[in-house]
């Protein structure tokens, strides 16, 4: 049962912070030393927390960090878990629904995404407005968990927008480069064709990942403000003249870190 093993898993965390987070951060591929900037009271290793399964890919460390930024309680999840990873949307999105269950208000997601919108280039940032989930799934699917949220989720303002207006007018005011956008989900864990990227560029998206969207129902199941923004760490198949390789999508995602920890940390104290 979910709702037993959620339980189980706020129980035990309670016992090892006395920090009360409003608000839950999600750090993506490559993006995981944003925690170098908050005062860290609690680490928990996902290992170590039951119920939590550690991630398997490289550039993801698994930890559940309790702390603050500025006069914000917040808990970061560096390192999250995904789909190809084989495991079920339960358990992709079992993480997110402990941080819900620990009071978060405000869920700010973030990823690694490859980039096809007219005129992105590596190392932009983008601020997604609304997801196509092409994954084939929902990890609502199943009986519904009524302690959590409603059988049919409305999905109309998934990303909040009041949080878009904050994102930008930080953004501009530290002169970071950003694009605004459809995010489009796939499982991976291969890139994609170029004929899939040109259909999703005429779906109207402009980014492409194999994250963040599960993780986005389940918080909006919960009702909570859901923020996202992708560092588009490559340009997709076929608008690259590269291959696509996840050395090309980590050293990016290393390259404009310090601008993602500025921005992230500006974000956290003024949503
Ligand atoms: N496609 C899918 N997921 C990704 C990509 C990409 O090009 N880059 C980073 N994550």
């Amino acid at each position: 049962m979910v709702i037993q093993k959620l339980t189980e898993t706020v129980n035990f965390i309670k016992t090892k912070t006395k920090i009360k987070p409003k608000i839950g951060i999600i750090l993506g591929s490559g993006l995981g030393h944003f925690v170098q900037h908050m005062q860290i009271e609690t680490t928990l290793a996902f290992h170590e927390i039951p119920h939590f399964i550690p991630p398997t890919v490289e550039g993801h460390s698994g930890n559940l960090i309790f702390g603050s930024i500025g006069d914000r309680d917040i808990v970061v999840l560096q390192g999250r878990l995904h789909y190809y990873e084989g495991h079920s949307m339960e358990t992709v999105v079992f993480p997110a629904r402990t941080m819900a269950l620990l009071g978060i208000e405000i869920l700010i997601v973030t990823n690694s995404a490859g980039g096809y919108g007219d005129g992105m280039k590596p190392g932009d940032f983008m601020l997604i407005e609304d997801h196509i989930n092409l994954m084939g799934t929902n990890p609502l699917m199943g009986p519904n968990i009524k302690e959590l949220g409603p059988r049919f989720p409305d999905m109309t303002e998934a990303y909040d927008k009041e949080l878009i207006i904050i994102a930008e007018r930080i953004l501009r005011s530290q002169k970071t480069f950003f694009h605004k956008g459809i995010y489009v989900g796939v499982t991976g864990p291969t890139y994609e064709t170029p004929s899939e990227i040109r259909m999703f560029k005429n779906f109207g998206g402009k980014a492409v990942g194999m994250s963040t969207i599960p993780e986005v129902i389940a918080a909006n199941h919960l009702g909570i403000r859901v923020a996202a923004v992708s560092c588009i760490t490559n340009l997709a198949a076929g608008i690259s003249q590269n291959k696509l390789t996840h050395a090309e999508v980590t050293e990016t995602a290393k390259n404009v870190e310090q601008k993602f920890c500025d921005f992230l940390k500006e974000f956290t104290v003024k949503v």
